[in-house]
């Protein structure tokens, strides 16, 4: 996958996957964050540095934070943003994928930004494309969101200070989720070494990952989240799952939910986390999505911090 991301003088050209991402390509990121950030006034002054690029997103999947995200980074850096509408196009009149992209392409685009059911599908658009746009993936089947990836890290970035220390539970619907993938990419290129990653055995992953494999997994949720420093909470994400994959709600709340009782069990202080959208009461308690160690929004806005930065990496030099 590096050979399609990555140019030969280590230039990212397309955002597929974090896995293998060389570390000083996922920090120079973060702190480019961090300066857009600063550079923009937390999001209240625009920038010019993409004037006159153009971006589409192309959302098959729904979404309300990775596609408003994206649209407000590109505008605040001055790109045009067209938001394709999948439903009104002549996708429903049975025009391929690729001759979609073709045809956007001869308008002349920048950037596609793709989310789609099917893992794999913007590397397939990065390998077909006949300019030389660039894709970036907000999330591909259960394989990669590296944007996710990368929001979560700047997040946790900015609450500690040695990723090496620190022991992070990932709980919930992690074979489905893009997500676990991209944060345990990105958490074990950042040197963190105690993973845990907790879930129903129907739930947990399947041994598709050379970083999953390096996690420590575990059925019991008490246990996994004794002693630990940041908790992630995934979706039960039912639109993946075969009919009645897990038991009723409340016996998933009561084993794996995270309420203030088992929060308790942790460091003092243990960061939440959760990619959103929250299932509330199904995988997370009220009080603590809500509660004062939750950085569920926090995430939300270093979003658009996160893809700024990415959409400069890709684009300011082309
Ligand atoms: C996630 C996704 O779509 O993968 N949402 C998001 O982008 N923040 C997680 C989810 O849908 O559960």
């Amino acid at each position: 996958m590096q050979e399609l991301q990555l140019s030969a003088d280590g230039r990212l050209r397309h955002l597929i996957t974090l896995a293998g991402l060389p570390r000083a390509v996922v920090e120079r990121m973060l702190d480019r964050a961090e300066a857009m950030r600063r550079d923009s006034q937390g999001g209240a002054r625009p920038l010019d540095l993409l004037a006159g690029r153009t971006l589409i997103n192309l959302f098959f999947e729904p979404s309300t934070r990775t596609r408003t995200s994206f649209d407000l980074a590109a505008q605040r850096l001055g790109a045009l943003v067209i938001n394709f509408d999948i439903e009104r196009s002549s996708t429903v009149k049975g025009e391929s994928l690729l001759d979609t992209i073709h045809t956007l392409e001869a308008m002349h685009s920048d950037a596609f930004v793709v989310r789609h059911k099917e893992s794999g599908t913007p590397a397939t658009i990065a390998r077909n494309l006949r300019s030389d746009a660039a894709v970036l993936n907000a999330g591909d089947g259960n394989h990669a969101h590296p944007t996710q990836g990368l929001l979560d890290a700047l997040t946790l970035r900015r609450h500690v200070a040695d990723f090496s220390r620190l022991s992070i539970v990932i709980c919930g619907d992690i074979r489905h989720s893009r997500v676990a993938r991209s944060d345990v990419d990105v958490l074990r290129t950042l040197g963190v070494r105690d993973l845990r990653l907790c879930a129903p055995p129907e739930l947990l992953p399947e041994a598709d990952s050379a970083a999953f494999a390096q996690c420590t997994h575990l059925q019991n949720f008490d246990e996994a989240v004794a002693g630990c420093d940041a908790v992630i909470m995934l979706r039960l994400q039912k639109e993946r799952m075969e009919a009645a994959a897990i038991p009723s709600e409340a016996d998933y709340f009561a084993r794996y939910g995270l309420d203030a009782a088992r929060l308790a069990r942790a460091k003092p202080g243990c960061l939440v986390m959760h990619p959103g959208p929250i299932n509330r009461n199904v995988e997370i308690a009220d009080a603590v999505a809500d509660g004062t160690q939750s950085l569920i929004l926090e995430q939300v806005g270093n979003g658009v911090f996160a893809r700024m930065a990415v959409l400069a990496e890709l684009l300011e030099r082309r």
